[in-house]
């Protein structure tokens, strides 16, 4: 397994570009699967958990080109509407082809994603609403075996707790329902509202995508499409915190700024000098320690889950103590043990991880976890003095873009060591 060897304690300077986002992609990926017509998508990132969407499509028949990010797919026959375990098992997204295939071709076998190491992360909720437009499911050895031999029907969905991928799905499967289907406690995130562009763009009628109620009016058919992906909101923050972390001056491009607002008005309160440069770049820039700022996840547009961990790893060396509760996955602390390792001091109570800031961390072999704990640590890494080695860097492979290329270039001593 890969290493990553980083060496602190060296200012970032320079320009680093924010690729497409990887959770815009996967369910634009997904979305081609609706209409026999050629889709192409551009600003795919080229990480591992795309490659697994893409090997999952064509599994179900579709024929795709990847050109160095711009991704065409053409789902005219699709013979084979499964997601198998051994894909699934390895990016739970996989379940974003469960309401397009039940859709498109009026049945779906698609494997139950099981835990990952945040937590549980069931699917009940895509499951529950796809029965509410008409879907019949039974769930055995393992699958989720979607029928609806006659096409869906529009209805309200209510969520009873936001879910990205269930909105998601949902809104996939009700643009060919007949009739108008309305989803309540829709998730809001701007992964959802690319999604929407892209159908709208595919021939969808579509209202309120990016607020908590959705409209949509059912259409007989999609065509093909052309759309460019979203930059990916969580490269954007960890970005953000590199420079800070580093005490640097880092300017990010290619990215929105409103997308990162909460992370950014925490991180102004804890001391670092943020200017959104214009509607696609921002630089910040930092030194010293930053004051200790608690914060609490929450769905879009509160604090992002998927910046927690990376948020932690500045508080680990702030002046002051830091509470930060985690909302929305139950176990997603996993970074706080290796974190010590590196001389941070934290202690769990629950969904609540108290930081005591420390004047300083020392480099130590780590190990990571999940995709975003692999980022908290590369952040602590940058920090800290002295040599750190992370083992498992698959994790990070799987959503960030070259990551290591794009960190030297603005002056990390980071490499990899291909295992
Ligand atoms: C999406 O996951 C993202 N993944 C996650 O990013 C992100 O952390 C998460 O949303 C929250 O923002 C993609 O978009 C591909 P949820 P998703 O359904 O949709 C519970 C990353 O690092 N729930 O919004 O799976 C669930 O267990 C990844 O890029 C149910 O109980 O998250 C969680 O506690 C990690 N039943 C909460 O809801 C369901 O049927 C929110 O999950 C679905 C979800």
């Amino acid at each position: 397994m890969d290493q990553f060897k980083i060496t602190g304690g060296t200012p970032l300077h320079g320009e680093l570009p924010v690729s497409g986002s990887k959770n815009s992609a996967l369910p634009a990926l997904a979305a081609c699967l609706l209409t026999e017509e050629p889709v192409t998508l551009r600003r795919i990132p080229q990480v591992k958990d795309i490659a697994t969407m893409e090997q999952l499509l064509s599994h179900t028949g579709a024929q795709l080109t990847d050109d160095d990010g711009t991704v065409t797919v053409n789902a005219r026959s699709l013979d084979n509407p499964e997601a198998p375990y051994d894909v699934v098992k390895t990016m739970r997204a996989s379940s974003l082809v469960l309401g397009p295939l039940v859709a498109r071709t009026g049945r779906a076998r698609v494997s139950m994603p099981g835990g990952c190491a945040i937590g549980a992360r069931p699917i009940n909720l895509h499951v529950s609403a796809l029965e509410q437009l008409g879907a019949t499911i039974e769930q055995s050895h393992g699958y989720v075996e979607a029928q609806a031999p006659a096409g869906l029907q529009g209805a309200t969905i209510h969520f009873d707790r936001i879910t990205v991928t269930g909105t998601e799905d949902v809104l996939m499967a009700a643009v060919l329902a007949r009739g108008e289907t309305t989803i309540r406690n829709a998730a809001r995130e701007p992964e959802v509202k690319d999604l929407a562009e892209l159908l709208i763009a595919m021939g969808a009628k579509i209202e309120g995508a990016g607020t908590s109620i959705i409209h949509v009016q059912g259409v007989e058919r999609l065509h093909g499409a052309e759309h460019t992906i979203i930059p990916d909101r969580i490269e954007a923050g960890t970005f953000l915190l590199a420079g800070a972390v580093s005490q640097g001056d880092i300017l990010i491009t290619h990215c929105n700024p409103e997308h990162v607002a909460a992370l950014i008005v925490k991180m102004q309160k804890a001391g670092a000098d943020i200017e959104e440069v214009s509607n696609c770049a921002i630089r910040v820039r930092f030194s010293g320690r930053p004051r200790a700022v608690d914060v609490t996840t929450e769905e879009y547009p509160g604090f992002a889950t998927d910046l927690q961990a990376q948020y932690m790893a500045w508080m680990t060396v702030a002046q002051g103590i830091s509470f930060i509760t985690e909302t929305i996955f139950e176990n997603r602390f996993m970074h706080t043990q290796e974190l010590a390792r590196m001389g941070a001091n934290i202690r769990i109570e629950g969904r609540q991880a108290i930081v005591a800031g420390e004047d300083h961390l020392t480099g130590a072999q780590v190990i990571a976890s999940d995709l975003r704990a692999s980022a908290s640590l590369v952040l602590a890494a940058l920090i800290a003095q002295g040599e750190t080695t992370i083992d498992r860097v698959y994790h990070m492979d799987r959503g960030y873009e070259r990551i290591e290329q794009k960190l030297a270039a603005v002056g990390a001593k980071i490499e990899r060591i291909a295992a």
